[in-house]
């Protein structure tokens, strides 16, 4: 058995956790600060890195108490290195350094962006590599190919916004308030995703990138075109509309790099996987194209220190140890050591 500390606090999530065997979730102890940062309309590194200082031994010790594990049972200590805001990953670091040195035990770094991927064996036990992983967050949108628990190819990327930055932008500008992800995933329930012919960006030279600017400026000048022409706008018709258009990409995109990598698996993580519109229109390509779909609990999809114990379990077994210069580094590459 064996068993990880696991640490996350690369945004404005302060999160810990104790995970067994890569699966088995004891505790998973998440301090949101989104009611800090709703004032500002969006995340604020300082803020964010001053809360995680006050927070984090706090919930590491609930951690530890909620899954009813002593030190003897903890076998090495996985924190988030990178990618996300320095000042905010550093306090993470810095703990899982103090108590890596104190209680005697292995440091393992972890990519975020992996511990996303990882989400997904939390609830599915049948998954296993190779898969394609559509990874959509605040900070990234990112098609991976999973070769191996610890081996990933980006096989597609956002070239401008992320997915989940257009929603939080669009949201805004619709008066919707931080973050917007979830509040356009409510409203569009109630609006016509035919309403408004949003474009939909799909590259020539790069088959399965991302670019949701273009997209984002679209829904910024339909509103100011509204406006100007003193026309009402329907919100719940611009959020139904504007959420499908990144769907379609999102979902033809991952399907097409399924196949055209023969995947028969594919998974979605990040915090927009959480979007359930999103999460019905894959699953009815997949079921269409004979590829079997994966997709964690919403806890898991938003950043959580589960998915961190799952990826650094792996890094661990396959023999990951990092040593106590171990450093933030906030633009750290998928599959960088
Ligand atoms: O993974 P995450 O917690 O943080 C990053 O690593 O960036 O993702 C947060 C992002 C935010 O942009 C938020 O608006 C979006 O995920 N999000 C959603 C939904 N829930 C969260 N986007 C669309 N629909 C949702 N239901
Ligand atoms: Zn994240």
């Amino acid at each position: 058995m064996t068993t990880i500390l696991s640490i996350e606090s690369s945004c404005d999530e302060t999160a810990a956790a104790i995970v067994v065997d890569g699966r088995i979730v004891k505790s998973n102890i998440i301090y949101s600060q989104i009611e800090l940062h709703k004032l500002y309309g969006g995340v604020v590194p300082e803020i964010a890195s001053r809360k995680h200082v006050e927070k984090i031994n706090q919930v590491i010790q609930s951690a530890i108490d909620e899954a009813g594990v002593t030190w003897d049972d903890i076998d090495a200590v996985a924190v988030t290195y990178g990618p996300g805001l320095v000042g905010a990953l550093l306090v993470g670091v810095s703990a899982a350094k103090a108590l890596a040195y104190a209680k005697k035990k292995p440091l393992v770094g972890v990519h975020h962006i992996e511990g996303h991927i990882a989400a997904n064996y939390i609830e599915h036990e049948d998954l296993k590599p190779p898969f394609m992983c559509m990874v959509a967050s605040g900070g990234h949108s990112h098609l991976v190919y999973v070769k191996d628990y610890n081996q990933f190819e980006i096989v597609g990327r956002t070239r401008d916004d992320a997915a989940g930055e257009a929603f939080d932008k669009v949201a805004r500008a619709i008066g919707l308030g931080y973050p917007g992800g979830p509040k356009v995933d409510k409203l569009a329930k109630e609006g016509n995703r035919e309403a408004i012919d949003f474009p939909r960006a799909f590259m020539s030279d790069a088959p399965y990138d991302f670019s949701f600017s273009g997209l984002k400026s679209a829904v910024l000048n339909y509103l100011n075109g509204c406006e100007m022409k003193k026309i009402e706008i329907n919100k719940a018709d611009v959020a139904a509309s504007f959420q499908q258009a990144v769907i379609d990409v999102i979902t033809d995109n991952s399907v097409r790099a399924a196949k055209d990598y023969g995947c028969t698996k594919l998974a979605l993580a990040g915090g927009v996987a959480s979007n359930t519109s999103l999460r019905e229109n894959m699953k009815k390509a997949c079921e269409k194209n004979g590829i079997e779909f994966y997709y964690p609990s919403p806890v898991y999809c938003t950043d959580n220190a589960a998915m961190i114990g799952v990826a650094g379990y792996h890094e661990y077994i396959s023999g990951t140890r990092h040593g106590l210069d171990l450093n933030a580094v906030p633009n750290l590459k998928i599959g960088e050591r």
